[in-house]
Order: C-alpha cells, then structure tokens, then sequence
C-alpha cells in the first residue's frame, strides 16, 4: 500500500519541526524538509547566492523541490510515510510576500505544476507573527531577512489564503504543544490518516 504523504506549512517560529517529529512518533516515517539539505537547497539557505529576484529564488526553490519530489514518490512507493517540513506552499508564501505587489499568484502556483505531488494532507501552524518572532528569538537564532515582522505577516495572509484555495488544515499555533499535536491528530483523522500515538 502506498504511503501517506502529509506536509507541515507556516511561518518562521510556528512549531513546524516540532509537530513534524511528534507526528512521526515511532512510526517507520521519512522526516524530511525543504529547503533540502541537497546543492540546491544548502545554497539556498546559505544566503550565498546574495539579493537575487524573488522569480529566481521561486523558481530555485522549485527546482530543489522537483528533485526531493522524486525522493519522496519513491519512499511514498515501498509504503512509507514521509513528512516534510515546508513544500509548495512555502514558495508561494514566502515569494509572493518578497513580490509584493508585483506578485503573480497564479504563476508561483502554476509553475511548480511539474515540481510537485498532491500531499494527502497539509497542515498550516498558523500563529501571528510577534509570537512566533518572539519564539526564534528565544532559540537565539540571529534574524535572517526573512524573519523580519511584516514580511512574516505578508507570509501569514498568503498561508491564509493558500490554505483557502487548496483546503490546508488550519491549526492554531499559539497553542500549546500538545494541543497543537491533539488538533492536528483529530483533524487528520477526519481526513482518514491515523496519526494518533
Ligand atoms: P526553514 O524552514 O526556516 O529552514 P531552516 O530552519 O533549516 O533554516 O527555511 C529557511 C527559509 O527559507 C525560511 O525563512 C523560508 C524560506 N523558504 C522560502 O522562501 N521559499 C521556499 O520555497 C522554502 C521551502 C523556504
């Protein structure tokens, strides 16, 4: 049977990696993330490729993801569960909020037509973006670019209406840990995924 294929989507500081690894529990699940640790990815991270224009970054950020996709179809094939942290959504999200009002919504969707799978489920973290900047700011990472407030609030309209469009799981992520993780298994399980412990 093939696997389940769920996606965690939302801002910097949302608790994506740690629902991720809790939804995992002890299953024989792939963990894995976008940006990928691949070339591509471990470029895109880095920073070393400087101000390059949001089109490029969104069509890089495609490209790293059209090669993980085909890792993931295949660990999708033996029947494993893979769950990534950040897919699709990221880019038209986070590019779109870079775009401004320059930007093509239909494009950064369209674009990736052939970069991606249909996940069963994607769950959005949705949180304000204060809280969430306040939360990095206690992991004591320094702020990248893409940290900064009301660029993460462009972000969270888009995730918004992202999630609209395409019918995310909205969770609220102000909540506590394990509330988020109750939320997300009961939604999950109303979409026919048994995530539960
Ligand atoms: P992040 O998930 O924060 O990775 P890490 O925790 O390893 O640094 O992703 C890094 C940044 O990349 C994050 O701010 C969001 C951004 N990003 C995009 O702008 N577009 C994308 O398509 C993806 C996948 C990430």
């Amino acid at each position: 049977m093939r696997g389940t294929f769920i996606v965690i989507e939302g801002i910097d500081g949302s608790g994506k990696t740690t629902l991720a690894k809790r939804l995992a529990g002890s299953r024989d699940v792939w963990l894995t993330a976008e940006p990928t640790k691949g070339r591509l990815g471990s470029m895109l991270r880095s920073g070393e490729l400087g101000d390059i224009p949001p089109a490029a970054e969104a069509l890089l950020f495609a490209a790293d993801r059209s090669i993980h996709t085909a890792e993931i179809e295949s660990e999708l094939e033996k029947g494993r569960w893979v769950i990534c942290d950040r897919y699709a959504g990221s880019t038209v999200a986070y590019q779109s909020a870079s775009m401004g009002d320059s930007a093509d919504w239909d494009w950064l969707n369209s674009m990736q037509a052939h970069s991606v799978i249909r996940p069963d489920a994607v769950i959005l973290l949705d949180m304000d973006p204060e809280e969430s900047m306040a939360r990095v700011g206690s992991r004591g990472e320094e702020l990248s670019r893409f940290e900064k407030l009301d660029f993460q609030r462009r972000v969270r309209t888009a995730y918004l209406r992202l999630a609209e469009q395409f019918g995310y799981i909205v969770i609220d992520a102000s909540k506590g840990a394990d509330e988020v993780f109750a939320d997300a298994v009961n939604a999950l399980k109303q979409r026919g995924i048994d995530a539960s412990e």
